[in-house]
């Protein structure tokens, strides 16, 4: 008898234990009431397709059990009165400051090495948001790795895709730059060759400008390589900066130069001698009307200089040839 009632117990205490584990784990799943958030929220639905809905990674918002707390925090009285009782994190501008907004993101992305100067880089230190750039709750187009998408996928009807790309995401504050990449000559962005984060880490650099590599020599190396030399006779303007004589997004001159040639040579190069300065009577462009010389100087038309020095960047040449950068 007495044995029956321990093995009664036994098995009663068991069945309540595990139901209570049960009910715990109940628990645990409604700690984070996604479905119920959502049959209000219908249009944040996306956010579940990202990779921040992904239940299979154990660090990702679903991953954690916190589908919409791990951003947005918890306010248990809620659903009751969402006017009231707003969650702590809201990503509306000025709803909360800045830097709680991005608090909430860097929580679980602050070891991302793509990421490790945000705080002192230009964006950070001047209230952009993640999601000034990121759009959360959209899904990314197939085959993105970026959740940037176009916010209006008609505004654009001649782009056959939906996906914003990069670089009009970055123009709409910058206006500048806008300004210079539809110049005449410039780096293929619009054309989809070149992006804005092949030169800058959005995210904030040690560099200058917040580009990728430590300088901008450097930066410009990594693609046009052939400029790096080592040359037997360098031209000091190219090894201490290209942005000496080019403008990095775009420019009215060929070739992404600041300033046509000679005009660009002779900001460094003033000389009396050679090649003469742009208005002297018989060294200028063209023929000055009333004066007596009959032919503009040779050595200066238009890209007079690099008719003969035309290894700007540095020669290999031999003797003077190479001494002058000439052909
Ligand atoms: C009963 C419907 C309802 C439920 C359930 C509900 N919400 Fe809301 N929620 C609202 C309403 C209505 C608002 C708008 C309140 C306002 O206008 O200030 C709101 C606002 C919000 C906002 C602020 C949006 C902004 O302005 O940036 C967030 C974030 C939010 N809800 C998240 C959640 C989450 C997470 C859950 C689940 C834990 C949830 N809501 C459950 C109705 C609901
Ligand atoms: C990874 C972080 C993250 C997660 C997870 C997340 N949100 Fe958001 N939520 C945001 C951000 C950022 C915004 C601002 C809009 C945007 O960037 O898309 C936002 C905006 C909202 C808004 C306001 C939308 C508007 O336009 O007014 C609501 C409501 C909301 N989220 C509810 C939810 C609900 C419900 C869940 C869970 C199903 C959830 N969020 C999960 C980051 C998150
Ligand atoms: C709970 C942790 C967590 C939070 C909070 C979080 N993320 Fe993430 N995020 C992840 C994980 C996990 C991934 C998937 C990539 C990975 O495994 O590293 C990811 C991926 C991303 C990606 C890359 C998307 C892609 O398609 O490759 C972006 C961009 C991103 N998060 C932005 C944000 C922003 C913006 C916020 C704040 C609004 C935020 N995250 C909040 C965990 C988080
Ligand atoms: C100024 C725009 C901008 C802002 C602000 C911004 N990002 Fe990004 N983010 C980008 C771009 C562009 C990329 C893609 C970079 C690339 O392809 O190399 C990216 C990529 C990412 C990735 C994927 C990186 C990887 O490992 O491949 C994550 C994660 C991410 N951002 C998180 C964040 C978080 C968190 C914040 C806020 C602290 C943030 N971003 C703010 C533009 C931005
Ligand atoms: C929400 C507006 C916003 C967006 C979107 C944005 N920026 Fe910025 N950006 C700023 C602000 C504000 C500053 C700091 C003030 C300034 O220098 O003009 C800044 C500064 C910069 C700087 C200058 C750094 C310096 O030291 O002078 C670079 C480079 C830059 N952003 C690149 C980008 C790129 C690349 C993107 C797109 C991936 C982008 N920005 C998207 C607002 C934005
Ligand atoms: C080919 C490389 C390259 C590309 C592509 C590029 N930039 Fe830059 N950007 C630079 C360099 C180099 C600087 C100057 C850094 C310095 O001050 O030394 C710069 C400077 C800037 C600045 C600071 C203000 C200024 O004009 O000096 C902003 C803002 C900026 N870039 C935004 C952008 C945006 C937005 C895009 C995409 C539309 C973009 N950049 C694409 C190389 C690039
Ligand atoms: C991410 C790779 C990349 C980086 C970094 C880069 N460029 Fe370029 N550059 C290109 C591409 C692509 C072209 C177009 C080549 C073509 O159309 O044949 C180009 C073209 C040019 C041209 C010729 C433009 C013309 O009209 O023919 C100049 C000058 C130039 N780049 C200078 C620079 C300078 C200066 C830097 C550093 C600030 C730089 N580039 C950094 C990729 C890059
Ligand atoms: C002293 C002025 C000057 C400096 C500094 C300079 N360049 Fe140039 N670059 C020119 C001129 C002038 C041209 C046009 C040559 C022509 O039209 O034949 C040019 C053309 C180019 C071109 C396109 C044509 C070609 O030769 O491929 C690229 C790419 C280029 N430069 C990259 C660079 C890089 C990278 C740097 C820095 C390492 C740099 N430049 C520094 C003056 C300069
Ligand atoms: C940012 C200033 C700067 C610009 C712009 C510049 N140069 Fe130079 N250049 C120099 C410096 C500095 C030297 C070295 C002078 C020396 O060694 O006496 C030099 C050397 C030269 C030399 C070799 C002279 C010698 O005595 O070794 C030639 C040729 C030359 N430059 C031509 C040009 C031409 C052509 C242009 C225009 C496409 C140009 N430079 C633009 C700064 C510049
Ligand atoms: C017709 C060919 C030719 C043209 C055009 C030309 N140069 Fe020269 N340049 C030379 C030669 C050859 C030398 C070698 C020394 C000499 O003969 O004066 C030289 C030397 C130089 C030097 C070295 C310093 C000196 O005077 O000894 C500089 C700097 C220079 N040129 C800059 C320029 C600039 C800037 C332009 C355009 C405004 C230009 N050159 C146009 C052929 C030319």
């Amino acid at each position: 008898m007495v044995k029956r009632m321990v093995a009664i117990s036994f098995v009663a205490s068991f069945l309540f234990i595990s139901l209570f584990l049960l009910l715990d784990r109940y628990a645990l799943a409604q700690a984070d009431p996604q479905q119920e958030c959502l049959s209000c929220h219908k249009d944040q639905v996306g956010v579940m397709q990202t990779k921040h809905g992904v239940k299979d990674n154990p660090r990702s918002p679903a991953g954690r059990g916190q589908p919409c707390s791990a951003c947005h925090g918890i306010n248990p009285n809620h659903a009751k009165d969402p006017k009231k009782n707003p969650h702590p994190v809201r990503f509306k501008k000025g709803a909360v400051p800045a830097k709680e907004q991005t608090q909430a993101c860097m929580s679980c992305h602050a070891g991302n090495r793509h990421l490790a100067f945000w705080e002192t880089g230009r964006h950070g230190r001047n209230d952009v948001r993640c999601n000034d750039c990121h759009a959360v709750h959209t899904p990314p187009p197939r085959g993105a790795t970026l959740a940037i998408t176009r916010k209006d996928p008609t505004a654009k009807p001649s782009v056959s895709t939906d996906r914003q790309l990069e670089y009009e995401t970055c123009i709409g504050c910058h206006k500048q730059t806008r300004v210079q990449i539809n110049k005449p000559s410039h780096h293929p962005i619009i054309e989809g060759k070149v992006t804005c984060s092949s030169c800058h880490n959005p995210h904030g650099s040690m560099g200058q400008g917040m580009i990728k590599q430590e300088t901008v020599n450097v930066q410009c190396w990594s693609c046009h390589a052939e400029k790096r030399g080592p040359f037997l006779f360098q031209h000091p303007a190219v090894e201490e900066n290209c942005l000496s004589c080019h403008a990095p997004h775009g420019s009215s001159h060929d070739k992404l130069l600041n300033e046509k040639v000679p005009n660009l040579c002779q900001e460094c190069h003033d000389w009396s001698r050679h090649p003469g300065s742009a208005y002297s009577r018989d060294q200028g462009f063209v023929r000055i009307p009333g004066s007596s010389v009959t032919a503009p100087n040779t050595r200066f038309v238009a890209r007079a200089c690099l008719n003969c020095h035309n290894a700007i960047h540095g020669s290999n040449a031999s003797a003077t040839r190479g001494k002058f950068l000439t052909r």
